[in-house]
């Protein structure tokens, strides 16, 4: 990401910050329409997991110009979502419902500049989570050729 990449993502979040938790709330609406499988791997009362996407995007919003700890922060968490049944061809979805969920909560501040820096942000959180993913421990038993195919409805492994 570029200087100016990071210091609009992290303006954007300054702007949304009092909006994170109304934001987290807007991301699972627009999923639950966008994506009703991918909703579905979510329990039915997202409150307690919109706390959570709320605090890893301020955090993000701490972390982005810090290399460091944004991958020490994000590859912990893609280690997590393996168990969670992410697989790539989900994150582009996220990526698309965050930015939309962004763009309805900070309004006109939301233009093709921030657009293009939360997409580099974006990209770059989603490299680091693959990364933890890879790096996770393999699930038990064996697993046909579902693996990196479809979407598990089991949950576990959740903190
Ligand atoms: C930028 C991408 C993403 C971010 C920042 C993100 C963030 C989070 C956070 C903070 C949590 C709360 C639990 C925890 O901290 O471990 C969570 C849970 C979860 N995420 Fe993600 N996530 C992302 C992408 C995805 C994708 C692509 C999927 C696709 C299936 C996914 C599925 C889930 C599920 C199912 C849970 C809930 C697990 C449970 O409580 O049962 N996430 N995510």
């Amino acid at each position: 990401m570029t200087p100016d990449q990071v210091a609009v993502v992290q303006s954007t979040l300054r702007a949304a910050r009092c909006d994170l938790d109304l934001l987290a709330a807007r991301f699972f609406e627009r999923l639950s329409t966008r994506n009703p499988a991918l909703r579905s791997l979510f329990p039915d009362d997202t409150a307690e997991q919109e706390g959570k996407v709320a605090a890893v995007l301020d955090e993000i919003g701490y972390a982005v110009h810090d290399h460091e700890r944004l991958a020490a922060e994000c590859v912990a968490l893609g280690r997590r979502h393996e168990s969670y049944g992410a697989r790539a061809e989900h994150y582009p979805v996220f990526g698309e419902v965050l930015a939309e969920s962004l763009a309805a909560t900070v309004g006109d501040a939301w233009t093709v500049r921030t657009a293009d820096a939360w997409d580099a942000a974006f990209e770059l959180v989603t490299e680091l989570m693959q990364s933890g993913q890879r790096s996770a421990e393999p699930l038990a038993g064996p697993v046909p050729s579902g693996r990196g195919q479809g979407l598990r409805t089991g949950r576990s492994g959740h903190r």
